[in-house]
Formats: structure tokens, C-alpha cells, sequence
């Protein structure tokens, strides 16, 4: 079904990408893109010929045939362009992380809401293959109970200018957190600094609490001679690695870990037994996150769906970004978290 039109705003790093998924998926009659920095439209006019480019936002907010804003603009940006597109009756995609406070995040549930209008998050990670893949494998049992998760997204910048690197880069490791594991945090807290920049975080040490006893470790930094894109995931019964720089084998699961023996010859003794068995590493769907994030929220729009990473998700993630940034402002203060939706 082809019977809409779609505007793409902020043409920079991320929004080319959204906007080749845009045009991919083929579903929209027209496509319009803006950006408040002309070269960056002319840049991508060259590239996907047959996009329309518009020099205001209010003619995309008064064009009656665009359904869908796909809002690709640094984050201190996103809370009123989304806004302003719901309020004109538009379907909205924002960018990762959602708002740069609760309260915003709030509000444009609230209008979408109020609208009947959706609105999604990209939270591109939680589309993806291997992350799909390792909910199923903590939900059928193979791991046993959760002890420990390990999350680390660490490389050298890009320094943003309107968010620290707890906003920009843990914001992936939240979202997919909370994707693998239902059960939600009650604390949080976090140490940070701002090696480079006077007042943005580049380095932040972000550690969560669950009431099972799983605890989660947060590692996200700008400052790192190496890429590292890596979670581990430690359970009763195996052990599991998510390397997202891997071009293939990006999940491997490992038969190891510690069984505790009553020792037959002393009274009350236990002894150790480490355990290595199989490495073993499940074949992933080849599909690009982002096509199928995209292809998800169009498919929301024309059939009346709820979004997989809807208003309430980005909430969240913006509810616990908000708790470690203000954790780290007190020192690493543990802030308990009310669980409250
Ligand atoms: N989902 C993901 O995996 C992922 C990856 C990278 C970035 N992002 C997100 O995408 C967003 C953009 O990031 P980026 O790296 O492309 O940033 P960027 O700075 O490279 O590009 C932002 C663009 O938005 C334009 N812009 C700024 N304000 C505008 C406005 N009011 N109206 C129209 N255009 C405006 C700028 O001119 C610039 O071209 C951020 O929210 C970021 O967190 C998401």
C-alpha cells in the first residue's frame, strides 16, 4: 500500500541511513527531507535523487500528506520537534534517546495519545537479530538464572555537544537491557567524569541492581584506544558473549561454570568443580536492524499497531539516563528507582 508520504529531518550522520531505510522499504509516494544545514540536504539530494527536499519545517508540519516524521536531530532538538509534528497530526519516529527529561518524554506520550497517533523510538538495537536471538535464550532456560551482565560500548568519541556519553551510548545498553530482561532495575547509580569537555561526561561507570540478585555492570566511554561493543551474560548454567563488531559469530555460548559439590569426606564442605564444555554459536538473521526497525513502524501506522519500542520504552530509558546522571552528580549515590510507569 503506497498512499502516504514521508519526511525525513536531520540529514547528518544517522539521518542518511534512516532515510536509505526510507526510501528501501518502498512504502511512501513521496519522500521530503530537511535540514537546518542546506549542504547536508544537497549531500543526500546527490545521493537519493529522488527525494524532496524542504527548506522549512513548517511546510512539512502543513503538508497533509505526510503521515510519518522520522526525527534524526540531536536530542536537545527532538522534545519540540516531535511535539509540533504529533500536534499536526503526524506518526512519529524519534531518535535514540527519546527526550532529554522525563517530563518531556511524558507530554509527547501524552499527545500521541490523546491523538491516536504513534509514536516510537529508535531504539535500533532492539530490532536486532542478536538481541533477538539472546532474549530467546534467557527465556527458554538455557543460561539458568541471570547472575551477572557485563555491557560495554567504549571506543574513541564522537564527542556530542548537547549530550554526555551516559545519553548517547548507554541509552543502547539500557534499551537492549531491558529488552533481554523483563524484571525491571530498583537501583541504580553511577561514577563519571568529563575528561575533555568542562561540562559533557565522556566516561561512565553505570552499575543497576534487580531484586532477583542479578546485578549489571555499564561501561560506556568516548576515550578508548579499542571499539569494544561487547555484553556478557553469566548465568547459573552457561555463559554468553554478544560481540556486536563481529561480522559474524556475534553470539557465542559457552558451557561454563562453577558447580558446587558437597564434599562426601568432611562434614559441611563444599567443594568447587569448574566446568568447560561446547562453545557453540547460533546462526542470526542477515537483516539490517535499522530496515527492520523502520519497516516495524510503518507497519504500525497502517495497521493500527502498538510500536515494539513505543513512548513507554523511551520513557523508561530517559527515566534511568536521568537516574545515573544524577547519581554521578551526587558522587555514585545509589538512587532507588519507583518502579512507577
Ligand atoms: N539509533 C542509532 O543507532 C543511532 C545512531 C547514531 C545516532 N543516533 C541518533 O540520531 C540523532 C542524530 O545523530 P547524528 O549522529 O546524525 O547527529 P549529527 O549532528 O551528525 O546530525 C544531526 C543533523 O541534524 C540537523 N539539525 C539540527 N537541528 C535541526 C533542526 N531543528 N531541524 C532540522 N535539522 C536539524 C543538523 O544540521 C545535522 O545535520 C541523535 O539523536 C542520535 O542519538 C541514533
Amino acid at each position: 500500500m503506497k498512499n502516504h508520504s514521508a519526511a525525513v529531518i536531520g540529514l547528518g550522520y544517522w539521518g542518511p541511513n534512516v532515510l536509505r531505510n526510507v526510501i528501501d522499504v518502498d512504502k511512501f509516494d513521496d519522500i521530503y527531507c530537511h535540514d537546518l544545514d542546506i549542504s547536508k540536504i544537497d549531500k543526500c539530494k546527490r545521493r537519493f535523487t529522488s527525494i524532496k527536499p524542504v527548506s522549512s519545517y513548517e511546510n512539512i508540519l502543513n503538508n497533509d500528506d505526510i503521515n510519518c516524521v522520522f526525527i534524526c536531530t540531536p536530542l536537545s532538538t527532538h522534545y519540540q520537534l516531535a511535539k509540533d509534528a504529533l500536534l499536526n497530526g503526524k506518526n512519529v519516529l524519534i531518535e535514540k534517546p527519546m527526550t532529554s527529561t522525563v517530563e518531556e518524554a511524558k507530554e509527547l506520550i501524552d499527545i500521541s495519545n490523546k491523538k491516536s497517533l504513534k509514536l516510537m523510538v529508535g531504539h535500533t538495537f532492539e530490532f536486532s537479530p542478536p538481541v533477538e536471538k539472546i532474549k530467546e535464550i534467557i527465556q527458554n532456560g538455557m543460561l539458568g538464572d541471570i547472575y551477572f551482565i557485563s555491557m560495554t560500548r567504549i571506543n574513541l568519541g564522537i564527542h556530542r555537544k548537547d549530550v554526555s556519553v551516559i545519553g548517547d551510548l548507554a541509552t543502547h545498553d539500557l534499551s537492549i537491557l531491558f529488552r533481554l530482561i523483563e524484571e525491571e532495575p530498583y537501583s541504580i547509580s553511577a561514577v563519571s567524569n568529563s575528561f575533555v569537555k568542562n561540562k559533557l561526561k565522556d566516561v561512565a561507570f553505570i552499575n543497576l541492581r534487580y531484586k532477583s540478585g542479578t546485578i549489571v555492570n555499564i561501561n560506556v566511554s568516548w576515550l578508548s584506544p579499542k571499539k569494544i561493543r561487547e555484553t556478557i551474560i553469566v548465568g547459573s548454567k552457561k555463559m554468553l558473549i554478544y560481540d556486536d563488531t563481529k561480522s559474524d559469530e556475534k553470539i557465542k555460548i559457552f558451557d561454563r561454570g562453577v558447580d558446587v559439590l558437597k564434599d562426601p569426606d568432611s562434614f559441611g564442605e563444599y567443594q568447587l568443580t569448574y566446568r568447560t564444555g561446547d562453545i557453540i554459536s547460533p546462526v542470526l538473521e542477515a537483516t539490517e536492524p535499522l530496515k527492520i526497525e523502520i519497516s516495524h513502524f510503518i507497519d504500525c501506522v497502517n495497521n493500527g499497531l502498538k510500536p515494539k519500542t513505543d513512548g513507554y520504552c523511551g520513557l523508561k530509558v530517559v527515566r534511568f539516563l536521568e537516574a545515573a546522571e544524577k547519581s554521578s552528580d551526587r558522587g555514585g549515590e545509589v538512587i532507588i528507582i519507583n518502579g512507577a510507569k
